[in-house]
């Protein structure tokens, strides 16, 4: 297939470029480059352009004729999203119009969408499956929500289909060490571990040590990036003989505490990793994992990271070079 990737030179984007061409399908990335990186598009095209700009969208389903169309592209700092919450509306929300208008114009039926576990705001069970309520309590959550029920009315009256994965913690780089995980600035526990195992300088900061699990830190489910992107290919293939906008939750079902990433990465690294104990953040859930049951079932999907080791030394493998 011929498939446009929105996002493709961001983290979880570039991995998906490279599964995308190396199952044999023609990419081509488009990005802003606000967050990503020109290096990590290393595979297929790199148009240069915003999802805000609708005359070079169009221009762009004009010169190509795709057969579906990834879409990592977004802003997603949970914080800046609550003191700057129009920035975040209009690029997720408004910018992801513009790219569904463009697809309906240019006949283009088939969509994957990065939604998150923020869609679920404040978690009532402690493994979370698409039956959990959907309310999101911070600005990023909502535009990702918004983009869903945008999704199902688009279903609906144009029959654009699509599926939103509503990822939990991605985690870990590709094997060859080629792309991986940078973001600037960087908010994921994992990078920033591992930071702290190369620079003791950039001392770790550990936000709450008196929730209500194991050890007093929060739990969180990490899912291995091509493990992720594996199931985007499967989404992609749901479509064949489906019609609609489906949603479904993709982590491994483990929960790891930080001090057992930071355990685990201490053994990876063989460095000891230097922290600070900080207080809670606001709006932190002490355990956030999901129950990625229907993503198995229905996708077909089997997850073949499930060992949290093995995850970090792929990331440990990718920040040991730092390329970009
Ligand atoms: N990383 C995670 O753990 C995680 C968890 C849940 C959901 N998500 C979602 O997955 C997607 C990818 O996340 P990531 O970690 O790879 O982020 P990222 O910032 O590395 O990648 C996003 C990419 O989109 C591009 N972009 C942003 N706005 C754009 C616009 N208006 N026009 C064109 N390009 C634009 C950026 O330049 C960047 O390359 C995002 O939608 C994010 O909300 C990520």
């Amino acid at each position: 297939m011929n498939i446009l990737v929105c996002g493709g030179a961001g983290y979880i984007g570039s991995h998906m470029v490279k599964m995308l061409t190396e199952a044999g399908h023609q990419v081509t990335t488009f990005d802003n480059l606000s967050t990503g990186h020109r290096e990590a598009v290393k595979w297929g095209k790199l148009v240069v352009g915003d999802l805000l700009d609708e005359p070079v969208l169009r221009q762009l389903f004009a010169d190509n004729r795709f057969d579906a169309v990834m879409h990592f592209s977004a802003k997603s700092l949970v914080g800046e999203s609550v003191v700057e919450p129009a920035g975040y509306y209009r690029n997720n929300v408004i910018g992801t119009l513009h790219l569904l208008d463009a697809m309906r114009a240019a006949g283009v039926k088939r969509f994957v969408f990065s939604s998150s576990a923020a869609t679920f705001g404040n978690p009532e069970a402690d493994r979370i499956d698409e039956n959990h309520p959907q309310a999101p309590i911070n600005p990023y959550g909502e535009t990702k929500l918004m983009v869903e029920r945008m999704l199902r009315d688009y279903a609906d009256a144009f029959g654009l289909h699509s599926v939103s994965l509503r990822y939990f913690n991605a985690a870990g780089a590709d094997p060859s060490g080629e792309i991986g995980e940078s973001h600037q600035p960087e908010t994921h526990l994992i990078p920033n571990v591992l930071k702290a195992a190369l620079d003791p300088q950039q001392k770790l900061k550990v936000f709450g040590q008196d929730y209500p699990t194991p050890d007093g830190t929060c739990v969180r489910d990490y899912i291995h990036i091509n493990d992720l992107c594996q199931a985007h290919l499967l989404a992609l293939g749901y479509m064949d003989n489906r019609a609609g906008a489906f949603g479904f939750n993709l982590g491994n079902g483990q929960g790891f505490s930080i001090m057992e990433i930071i355990q685990a990465a201490e053994q990876v690294t063989g460095q000891k990793i230097p922290y600070e104990s900080c207080d809670r953040r606001p709006g932190d859930p002490p355990i956030l994992v999901a129950n990625a049951t229907r993503a198995k079932k229905e996708l077909g999907w089997q997850p073949q990271y499930v060992n949290i080791t093995a995850i970090l030394k792929t990331a440990w493998d990718w920040h040991r070079k730092s390329l970009f």
